[in-house]
C-alpha cells in the first residue's frame, strides 16, 4: 500500500510517499521532499505566520510534484490514500495542507487520513527496518513541544507529562536569540557547545527531580539572561561556554526523565524524536546514560532528516494510527494536542 503524505504546520512545505509491504511492518520512503521558508523566517528572528502560509502555497503544488514524479508515479490515482497533519500548528500553514489534500482526495476518489503532528514524530521511528517494541516510552522534543508518553500498543497511548512552559527546542532558539544567534539556533548551539566548557557555568535542571513527568525551561532562559546582562561583551569563548552548558543542561533533564520513565513502566523501546533529537550530543548521553544505569530497554532515534518536520513521518503514522474519513469531515485544528 502507498501513501501520498503532506505536511504543512508550520514553516515547513514537505510531500512524501511512503509504502508498506506488511501490515505493521516497517515504512519505507519512496520521496520525501521538504521546502522551508526558514531562510525568510531567520531574518526576523522567529517565524511570522503569515509569511510562513503564503509560503506554504508557494511550495505546496511543486513539492507534490516532486514527491510524486522522485516516488516513479506518473498518476495521482496510482497510490492507495492520501494523508494529511491536521494540527497543531499554525492555522494558515495547516489550511494549505489540508485543504490541498482534501481537494486530490475528491478529484482522485482516495481515502483521507488525517494525522496528529505529535504522533508524526513518533512513528519517524517506524521509517527504518528495525522497529521498536512495545511498551515503550516515547519523548517528543520538537519547537512547540516537549511531551512523554507511555504506548503499550499502536492503539493505547496514555500521555505522562509534557513542558510547562517553553518547549526544548523553544529554550534552544529564545536562548540563541540572547546570544545574537540566527534561528532557529538549536543546530548553532550544538556546533559551538562542542568548543565550550562545560564547567563555565552550573544552569539549572528545572524539575529533574520532580516526581511528575512535567518539563519546565523558562527558568533556564532566564539564568542564561542573568549570565549575558553581567557581561561587558559577549565574546566567542563566552558564548562557546554558555552554548555547552545549556546544551548539558536540558539534555541532563530530558535523559533523565525519559530513562526514569522507562525504567518505572519497564518498557521494551524508547522511541525519541521531534528536531532537537537531531542533536547528535544528546542522542549520545541518552545512549551512554541508558547503558551506565543497565537499562534493558533499546534506544531508537529517527534517522536526522526525519527528526524535523517532514512528510514521511506523517505518512508512516497514517498506517498504524487511524482508519479513513471523508475529506468533507477533515478540518483543520491548531489547538490539536493529544487524540
Ligand atoms: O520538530 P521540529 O522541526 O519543528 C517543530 O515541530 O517544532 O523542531 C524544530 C526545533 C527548533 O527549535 C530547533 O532549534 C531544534 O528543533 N533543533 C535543534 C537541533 N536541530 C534542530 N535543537 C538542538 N540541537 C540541534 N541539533
Ligand atoms: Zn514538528
Amino acid at each position: 500500500m502507498k501513501i501520498l503524505a503532506i505536511e504543512t504546520s508550520c514553516d515547513e512545505t514537505s510531500a512524501a510517499v511512503v509504502e508498506q509491504i506488511t501490515k505493521d511492518g516497517p515504512v519505507n520512503v519512496l520521496s520525501n521532499v521538504v521546502a522551508s521558508s526558514m531562510a525568510q523566517h531567520a531574518l526576523t528572528g522567529g517565524i511570522i505566520p503569515e509569511v510562513a502560509a503564503r509560503n506554504q502555497i508557494h511550495y505546496i503544488i511543486p513539492v507534490i510534484q516532486e514527491a510524486l514524479e522522485k516516488a516513479h508515479i506518473a498518476n495521482g490515482p496510482d497510490i492507495d490514500a492520501l494523508a494529511v497533519t491536521y494540527g497543531p500548528g499554525l492555522i494558515g500553514s495547516l489550511l494549505v495542507g489540508v485543504e490541498t489534500v482534501k481537494t486530490l482526495s475528491y478529484v482522485w476518489n482516495k481515502p483521507l487520513i488525517p494525522v496528529n503532528h505529535l504522533f508524526g514524530h513518533i512513528y519517524a521511528n517506524w521509517l527504518s527496518n528495525e522497529l521498536p517494541t512495545f511498551p515503550a516510552i516515547a519523548l517528543i522534543v520538537s519547537g512547540g513541544h516537549t511531551d512523554l508518553l507511555l504506548m503499550k500498543s499502536h492503539d493505547d497511548i496514555t500521555w505522562l507529562g509534557g513542558t510547562r512552559d517553553d518547549a526544548a527546542g523553544e529554550a534552544f532558539d529564545k536562548i540563541g536569540r540572547l546570544l545574537h544567534l540566527p534561528y532557529p539556533a538549536g543546530p548553532l548551539i550544538e556546533q559551538k557547545a562542542h568548543l565550550g566548557n562545560p564547567k563555565a557555568y552550573h544552569f539549572p535542571r528545572p524539575l529533574m527531580h520532580d516526581k511528575a513527568y512535567d518539563f519546565s525551561f523558562s527558568g533556564l532562559k532566564t539564568a542564561v539572561l542573568r549570565e549575558v546582562q553581567k557581561l561587558d561583551q559577549l565574546s566567542q569563548a563566552t558564548t562557546n561556554d554558555i552554548c555547552r552548558c545549556v546544551q548539558d543542561a536540558i539534555s541532563d533533564v530530558l535523559v533523565h526523565k525519559t530513562l526514569l520513565a522507562a525504567r518505572e513502566y519497564k518498557v521494551k523501546s524508547i522511541l525519541l524524536s521531534g528536531g532537537v533529537v537531531s542533536n547528535q550530543t544528546l542522542r549520545e548521553k541518552f545512549n551512554e546514560t541508558a547503558i551506565n544505569h543497565k537499562l534493558s530497554a533499546k534506544i531508537f532515534a529517527p534517522q536526522k532528516s526525519f527528526c524535523t518536520d517532514n512528510a514521511a513521518m506523517i505518512g508512516a503514522a497514517a498506517f498504524f494510527r487511524k482508519i479513513p474519513i471523508a475529506w468533507e469531515e477533515v478540518s483543520a485544528n491548531p489547538e490539536l494536542y493529544f487524540d
